[in-house]
């Protein structure tokens, strides 16, 4: 280690908590496999989802100067991951566009597991099985801000849904995360021209 400069050695530590993390997932999957409770297997599938997003996050700092992300690399790999297991019934496609850019270690945690809920959320509940559909992730970045929209063109969310008082796990995460780590706010609706959207701002400066 005495050799190592200190971003050199920072990349490495990041490359351990990658290794470790997708051995919590292999754990937690094998787990999965064993248990025979349909909402026992699909509580830990979303875990499972949720650790390899992290450890996603992790690789890319493995690799980053200065503990800066280039997000768009980083979301490219992120999304196809998203649909494997749980919604493989689901046959709509996700794709980003636009640009995130590179954002910094702290943001890009956070926002990846933010992201990954969103577009979990779509596959999982926007459209019928079997129906073709999209999400698109995109983000859009002018001085100082970085806008992220997660849109579907499914079916809408619940007649009544009251985002503030749903109490789902995924979008108490999400909530979470907005407010507290990425200091933003967030906005669900529906997307004109039907479906749902998630819409992120979040303010860069100083960052
Ligand atoms: N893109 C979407 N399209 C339609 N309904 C959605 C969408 N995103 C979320 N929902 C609704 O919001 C609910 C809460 O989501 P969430 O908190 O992630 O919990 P979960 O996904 O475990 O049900 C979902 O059960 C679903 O009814
Ligand atoms: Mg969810």
């Amino acid at each position: 280690m005495a050799l190592l400069s200190k971003d050199a050695t920072i990349r490495e530590i990041h490359h351990r908590v990658k290794n470790n993390l997708q051995t919590v997932a292999a754990l937690l999957r094998l787990q999965a496999r064993r248990t025979a409770i349909p909402e026992a297997r699909i509580a830990l599938a979303e875990s499972v989802r949720r650790v390899n997003s992290i450890a996603l996050v992790h690789e890319a700092l493995s690799v980053s100067v200065a503990e800066r992300v280039d997000l768009d690399e980083l979301v490219d790999k992120v999304l196809p991951a998203i649909g494997d297991g749980a919604t493989a019934e689901s046959r709509a496609k996700v794709r980003r566009e636009g640009n995130f850019g590179t954002l910094p270690a702290a943001l890009a945690t956070p926002l990846v597991l933010v992201l990954t809920e969103l577009v979990h959320n779509a596959l999982a509940h926007a459209f019928d099985p079997g129906r073709a559909g999209e999400v698109v992730v995109s983000a859009h970045r002018s001085d100082g801000e970085l806008e992220v929209v997660v849109g579907d063109d499914g079916r809408g969310l619940p007649e009544g849904m009251d985002l503030e008082r749903s109490t789902g796990l995924g979008l108490q995460i999400v909530r979470t995360l907005v407010d507290s780590e990425l200091g933003s706010a967030l906005e669900v609706r529906p997307r004109p021209g039907g479906g749902t959207e998630a819409v992120i701002k979040l303010s860069l400066r100083g960052r």
